[in-house]
């Protein structure tokens, strides 16, 4: 079950020079690089001349991108622009040597990427303000996960789990429930506030906060990213000393995800505290990613039908999670994965669309995925 006009993480800004990069993201194969002025630029990797990797080829003084076959040089909009063989080589460039070229943002020391062809329908981007307030303090971390995006976020978004799997109490009189929490849908996804009382954290963080207290939790899942939003209270109220994390996932396919994680926390500021900081976020991550990789199916199935015991508090982000899936479905966004399965075993190659198709929907050498059809 996967998406298009969504933006994804494409990769780390730093890694993304004039070297050309082959990324999967989606099932499909892209290649990153950057152009004269540094702007990072996503095309399809494969060349619409004789299907060459893209990536192979080298960023030209020009700033085009030359494919390692036969040198035909693509701009950062895709546009074919010198077919070294022609008798006129810029001049002489059939209308359908063309690739797709995808918009792409810089935020946050992230490379994001629209994979779609509607990007006036997109959902925002979310901010991150912790990023440019000195009172914060960074750490990342990324990592490959054998599990599919909608496992990845399901660990995510549990409640129930956060006692069960990390030990994370969430109430004095039942550790295991979930205080009560309803959902508010905001224009790039959904939000929600837990209360709860549980002990003291451990290790050198438990200086921050002697005894139970009530303590804040507000999650915001986010589509751009397939984000979860965590601000988590750490002190007392008086004190306000707390974790953020930011768990990002962009399906690598229907089966693989990759995952990126920003944490900020506006305590222990010192850099030797990094570690830690690191390694708590880290614990719960490792822990979740055990559970996603062996979770069956591989492949998250459209509409999960499970028992349901407690709507209000066991289930209600992943019930929310699921609609929001439903009504992307609805817009005509999914890939229809067994029809694309039957175009591969055909030895075809399909590509996401781009917004240039809007504009010109015939000249393309490869075709689109195929989509599940949209709602009336
Ligand atoms: S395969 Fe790319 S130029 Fe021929
Ligand atoms: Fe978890």
């Amino acid at each position: 079950m996967l998406f298009a006009n969504v933006w994804y993480i494409a990769e780390w800004s730093e890694n993304v020079s004039d070297a050309p990069v082959k990324v999967k993201m989606l099932g499909r194969e892209f290649v990153l690089f950057r152009d004269l002025d540094g702007k990072a630029v996503c095309l399809s990797n494969t060349c619409c001349h004789r299907g060459a990797s893209l990536a192979q080829g080298k960023r030209q003084d020009d700033g085009t991108l030359s494919c390692v076959f036969h040198g035909w040089r693509f701009n950062a909009g895709g546009q074919c622009t010198n077919i070294p063989s022609q008798l006129n080589p810029a001049a002489d460039i059939p209308a359908s040597a063309k690739i797709d070229s995808y918009p792409t943002q810089e935020k946050h020391g992230l490379v994001w990427v629209f994979l779609g062809d509607q990007p006036e329908k997109a959902h925002p981007l979310f901010d991150m303000p912790e990023d440019t307030d000195p009172a914060w303090r960074r750490v990342t971390f990324s990592d490959t996960w054998k599990a599919n995006v909608h496992w990845a976020k399901m660990v995510d978004l549990d409640q129930v789990h956060l006692h069960i799997v990390h030990g994370i109490p969430l109430n004095e009189d039942n550790p295991s429930r979930p205080s009560a929490h309803s959902v508010e849908w905001l224009d790039n996804g959904f939000r929600t506030h837990l209360v709860s009382r549980p002990p003291p954290p451990s290790g050198e963080w438990a200086k921050l906060r002697q005894g139970r207290t009530e303590v804040n939790s507000h999650l915001t899942f986010y589509l751009p990213g397939f984000t979860l939003y965590g601000r988590i209270q750490i002190g007392t109220p008086d004190t306000s000393f707390t974790n953020v994390f930011y768990s990002m996932s962009t399906p690598i396919d229907e089966e693989n995800t990759k995952m990126y994680l920003i944490a900020f926390r506006n305590f222990m500021l010192e850099p030797d505290k990094d570690k830690d900081h690191l390694q708590r976020n880290l614990r719960n991550v490792y822990q979740d990613k055990a559970i996603a990789e062996a979770h069956l199916p591989k492949r998250a199935p459209d509409i999960p039908e499970w028992p349901v015991i407690n709507v209000d508090r066991e289930d209600l982000l992943m019930q929310t999670y699921w609609q929001f899936m439903r009504e992307l479905r609805g817009k005509g966004w999914q890939i229809d994965r067994l029809a694309l399965d039957a175009c591969e075993r055909n030895g075809e190659v399909r590509v996401l669309p781009s917004p240039a198709r809007q504009a010109d929907p015939a000249h393309w050498v490869y075709r689109p995925v195929p989509f599940v059809a949209a709602e009336a």
